[in-house]
């Protein structure tokens, strides 16, 4: 199993809902987040000021998904969640060892 952790604009939550749905995926946590990644959050309109206003809003989408969907997932949330101005996120990939459905006591891929 691959834990996905998608950070983006905040616009874009419907279609990281969309593209997990259509892939059969239900189970996700979303987070408001503020974050900065190599521009350090500075927003073009405001670099001459110099503010230090160095952290923007995003969202953060939690999922674990079985390895054999993760790569068609990824490739798909690239391609959709790009505008290709700087700020678009990122999509940090891990392995994750177990999963425990807490009602049940199930375990692993059938717990997703
Ligand atoms: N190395 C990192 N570790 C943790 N979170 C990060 C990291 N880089 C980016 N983020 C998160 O992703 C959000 C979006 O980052 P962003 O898209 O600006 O990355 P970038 O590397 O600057 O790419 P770009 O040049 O396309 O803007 C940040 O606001 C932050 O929440
Ligand atoms: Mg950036």
């Amino acid at each position: 199993m691959k834990k996905l952790e998608i950070i983006t604009r905040p616009e874009k939550l419907d279609i990281v809902k969309r593209i997990l749905a259509k892939n059969e995926y239900s189970g996700m946590t979303v987070t408001a987040a503020m974050g900065c990644g190599h521009q350090k959050g500075v927003l073009k309109e405001f670099e001459q000021l110099n503010l230090d206003i160095n952290l923007l809003p995003k969202i953060q989408i939690m999922t674990v998904v079985m390895d054999e969907d993760a790569e068609d997932i990824i490739q798909e949330l690239q391609q959709q969640l790009s505008t290709g101005a700087v700020g678009d996120g990122k999509i940090f990939v891990s392995d994750v060892m177990d999963v425990i459905r807490i009602r049940t006591g199930e375990r692993g891929e059938k717990t997703l």
